[in-house]
């Protein structure tokens, strides 16, 4: 199998927020928009995404996935920016998007808000069927890219004010179990694509995953080779555990955050997948970071690191692209 690229962004948070009326603005959307107008606006800036855009176009990498929060206070015209960066940055066929919570901020037709990006979401369902999905909770979708398979899985849902908690809800997790299970009998190279971070509680109870306990649980049972996901504005890099060997998930800061003493500097990461450097047929996964430089003129590397092939165990079956 030649090498495969995949460059991860997340929380692109497109500004400046579109003309909206007060009416637009009842409820949950006034404190968002004096958060963005006071801090956030100051802190994800357009020309950041400018830069990044070209970097990583530069790069040339196979897919990019997009790990959610495209947007700030669900405004329909929102949508809208952000499927012409989209748009900007690939084709449908070479961008896989999964929705944060800032795109469920409120509830809004499927088709007026996230939706509006569906061909960027369109994979294999559980059903069997290909297609994009119908609504916010009909996740996952498998895109398979060579030997790796694109698990996209939707934690976004309306919450109440001062809330970013995200959930997958019951029947989501039953079909990520068997997906999962599939994919890995397959032996298939699994990514999970997660807005919040899999893991729960702690200090930032309002803003994390309610069912991360049952999603450990199946990542136990069926494993998958990693996962990547946004929603902190943090690098971040964990571990969770698998069957035979524990799982790398790695969060990447917001890719138009400003150098600045908030979190992170936008940060975007390139995942290089290889078979068959190795005797024992193993796969090799290193990432490569790019940071935003202090004068924002462009990205420069900051460091990659060997995920897997000093010791992780062959896995038999190589498969190559498939449908969806
Ligand atoms: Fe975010
Ligand atoms: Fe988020």
């Amino acid at each position: 199998m030649p090498s495969l690229t995949l460059a991860h962004i997340s929380d692109l948070h497109i500004g400046p927020l579109p003309r909206a009326g007060l009416r637009a603005l009842a409820g949950k959307r006034v404190t968002g928009f004096l958060s963005w107008r006071l801090k956030r606006s100051k802190i994800h800036r357009i020309e950041v995404l400018d830069v990044l855009a070209k970097d990583l176009a530069a790069q040339q990498p196979d897919h990019i996935a997009v790990t959610g929060d495209l947007v700030n206070i669900a405004l329909p015209e929102e949508f809208t920016q952000a499927h012409d960066f989209l748009k900007r940055i690939g084709p449908a066929e070479r961008v896989t998007v999964v929705p944060g919570n800032h795109d469920a901020y409120v509830a809004l037709p499927w088709l007026k808000a996230a939706g509006r990006w569906d061909e960027y979401m369109t994979g294999r369902h559980a059903d069997g069927g290909d297609r994009p999905p119908r609504d916010m909770r009909d996740f996952p979708f498998v895109r398979r890219i060579g030997g790796m398979a694109l698990i996209g899985v939707s934690t976004a849902l309306p919450t109440r004010p001062f809330s970013a908690a995200g959930e997958l809800g019951a029947d989501q997790l039953q079909r990520l179990d068997a997906m999962l299970e599939q994919l890995g009998e397959a032996g298939a190279f699994r990514i999970v694509l997660i807005h919040h971070p899999p893991f729960g509680g702690g200090a930032y109870k309002r803003k994390s995953l309610r069912d991360a306990g049952p999603l450990a649980e199946i990542i136990a049972k069926r494993g998958c080779e990693l996962m990547l996901h946004g929603h902190t504005h943090m690098s971040q890099l964990g571990r969770m555990k698998g069957p035979s060997t524990s799982v790398p998930i790695i969060g990447v800061p917001s890719a138009s955050a400003v150098v600045s003493d908030h979190r992170d500097p936008s940060r975007y990461h390139i995942y290089r997948l290889s078979r068959g450097e190795r005797a024992d047929g193993a796969w090799t996964l290193t990432v490569s970071m790019r940071e935003l430089k202090p004068d924002g003129s462009g990205f420069a590397p900051i460091g990659e690191i060997v995920l897997l092939g000093e010791t992780n165990p062959p896995l038999t079956s190589p498969t190559s692209s498939a449908a969806a």
